[in-house]
């Protein structure tokens, strides 16, 4: 059977758009990060620099940022009395990645 050309152009539709979806779960929005920072701002500060206390997050690689915040979620990091388990389990993956796309935009100098 020949694909008719018209098959083919739903085929090729069907892949970006696929893409697309793939690309958009896993990219962070730090427009949307900057709205849940609340979240973090008690212990990492206003600016995510961190104190004696706290680590310094902003301007940390965002994938490493993802990473840590997944690890710490699924309980793969162990994390000081679990403040970071508790502050962020009930936030979606989604979230994390907008979070860490965020604080990675941050200058950390
Ligand atoms: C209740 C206090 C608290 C809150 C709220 C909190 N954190 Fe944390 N965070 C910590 C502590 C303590 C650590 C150090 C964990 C450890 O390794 O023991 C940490 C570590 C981290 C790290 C790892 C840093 C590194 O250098 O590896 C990241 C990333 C992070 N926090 C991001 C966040 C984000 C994003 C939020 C907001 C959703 C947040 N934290 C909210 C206490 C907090």
């Amino acid at each position: 059977m020949k694909l008719t050309l018209i098959m083919k152009l739903t085929v090729a539709l069907l892949f970006a758009l696929l893409l697309t979806t793939i690309t958009a779960h896993a990219a962070g929005d730090a427009a949307r990060g900057n709205e849940l920072r609340h979240e973090c701002i008690d212990c990492h500060g206003e600016d995510g620099m961190g104190d004696d206390e706290y680590p310094k997050i902003a301007g940390l690689d965002e994938a490493y940022i993802f990473e840590q915040l997944m690890a710490f979620k699924t309980g793969k990091r162990p994390n000081r009395a679990e403040m970071m388990l508790w502050t962020i389990e009930d936030l979606e993956e989604q979230d994390l990645a907008d979070l860490a796309a965020y604080y990675a935009s941050l200058n950390g100098d």
